[in-house]
């Protein structure tokens, strides 16, 4: 990507910093080589762009979108290896470092991956700015965005209403004398693409001073943010992106003092500027209240202008007991609606939401309006890491997080 867009995404998260807009950041845990058809790269914005949509029309405020997309490719993990019936490998790092099949050649690292996922990177951005651009996030096309398999449904009936009205509030704006198709925000979304900055030498190479400022980019993405593993003050991921002016993410987990993440925000973002920095926050469902409001209070005692989201997916894994990593959709709800009720008690801004979904029709998380049951999981298990919400759980998700973002 380019210096400027950058740039531009930070302008948009100022307004976000400043409670004048919402962060909308969702995608896959892990890309996969195997998953970069256009198809499936279009059914994944479909179901950001429906909940934009959602979001944008219950709250009244602009939704910055950010897709984990076009380089989610690397993987902290919790453990270096995994054992299985006796038998100990690597661990799966992410397909720019491995491959994800338990048997000992497919986990041995292999430096041409690195090659392969910046020419995923660069085909799927390149996809996303001509649907973005070209016509497919057109505001006209609100009903066709409702795929077969969701518009059936009570959260896909929902949807319909809210596209009925945005198809009549466009007519009569027409009636009006309003000419629409010269209206170029009607038709086009600025979609930005971020990813974890985690294999350094990769993000070293995709980084280049901007010719016009004279500062230094990483265009592997508009925005990189900083895992809960890898936010050491000292450590090499703090000083690389120190760096680099693209705005950034920084993961908090419960293990976070307020002292680090005030000396992380000193270091991250010296000059304090608006839009820079994203506090990204994934506690886990009940341990909202416990931690949230120290952070908040430290971090807004300190001045830094952050911009706080909630990521209700990492703190909530746990393995089901047929054997498959999963997630409760009630103990995500749960998270935002701590996180949302912290932020009202503080009189902060409930900022944004992290989220890890697919477009695609699979049972990797529990519950929703479906009800996904443990032995449902089975069924389309498909994620190469963790459980991700599908295309009818995140819509749901996104019209509870808009209620969320009215009351
Ligand atoms: N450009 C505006 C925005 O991004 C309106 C818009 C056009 C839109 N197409 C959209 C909003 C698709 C959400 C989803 O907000
Ligand atoms: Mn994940």
């Amino acid at each position: 990507m380019f210096a400027g867009e950058a740039r531009r995404l930070t302008t948009s998260l100022a307004d976000v910093a400043h409670g004048k807009a919402f962060l909308l950041q969702a995608g896959d845990c892990a890309e996969s080589f195997h998953d970069g058809s256009a198809d499936q790269i279009r059914d994944k914005l479909r179901v950001i762009l429906q909940m934009a949509v959602a979001l944008t029309y219950a709250s009244g405020v602009p939704v910055v979108k950010v897709g984990r997309i076009a380089g989610q490719f690397a993987k902290p993990r919790s453990s270096p290896s995994e054992e299985r019936d006796g038998v100990t490998l690597d661990s799966f790092r992410g397909h720019i470092v491995n491959s994800e099949e338990f048997e000992p050649d497919a986990r041995v690292p292999q430096p041409a991956r690195l090659v392969e996922a910046y020419h995923q990177s660069v085909a799927t951005l390149n996809l996303l700015r001509a649907f973005t651009k070209g016509g497919f996030a057109d505001l006209s096309q609100v009903h066709a965005w409702n795929q077969q398999f969701v518009a059936t449904s009570a959260e896909g009936q929902r949807y319909e209403a809210v596209a009925g009205e945005i198809e009549r509030a466009l007519h009569f704006m027409a009636a009006c004398g309003i000419d629409l198709g010269a209206e170029s925000s009607l038709h086009e979304v600025d979609f930005y693409t971020s990813h974890e900055a985690l294999i350094l030498p990769y993000e070293e190479a995709l980084t280049r001073v901007d010719s016009i400022t004279g500062d230094y980019y990483d265009c592997s993405a508009h925005m990189l943010w900083i895992g809960d593993r890898t936010r050491q003050i000292d450590g090499a991921h703090v000083e690389f992106l120190a760096g680099v002016r693209n705005p950034l993410g920084l993961k908090v987990g419960p293990s976070a003092t307020p002292d680090e993440i005030v000396a992380l925000c000193d270091r991250l973002d010296p000059s304090m500027t608006p839009g820079r920095l994203t506090l990204i926050t994934r506690f886990g469902a009940g341990k909202v209240a416990g931690h949230l409001p120290d952070l908040i209070d430290a971090v807004g005692s300190s001045g830094h202008p952050v911009i706080w989201a909630c990521d209700p997916m990492h703190g909530n894994t746990f393995t089901s007991s047929t054997g498959h990593k999963t997630r409760r959709f009630d103990d995500i709800v749960a998270e935002l609606a701590e996180f949302f009720a912290v932020h009202r008690a503080k009189g902060t801004w409930p900022g944004g939401v992290h989220i890890e979904l697919t477009g695609d029709d699979v049972t990797e998380c529990l519950g929703g309006a479906e009800s996904i049951v443990e032995d449902h999981l089975a069924d389309n298990y498909t994620t190469i890491c963790d459980p991700r919400l599908n295309a009818r759980q995140s819509l749901d998700l996104a019209f509870l997080v808009a209620e969320l973002l009215r009351s």
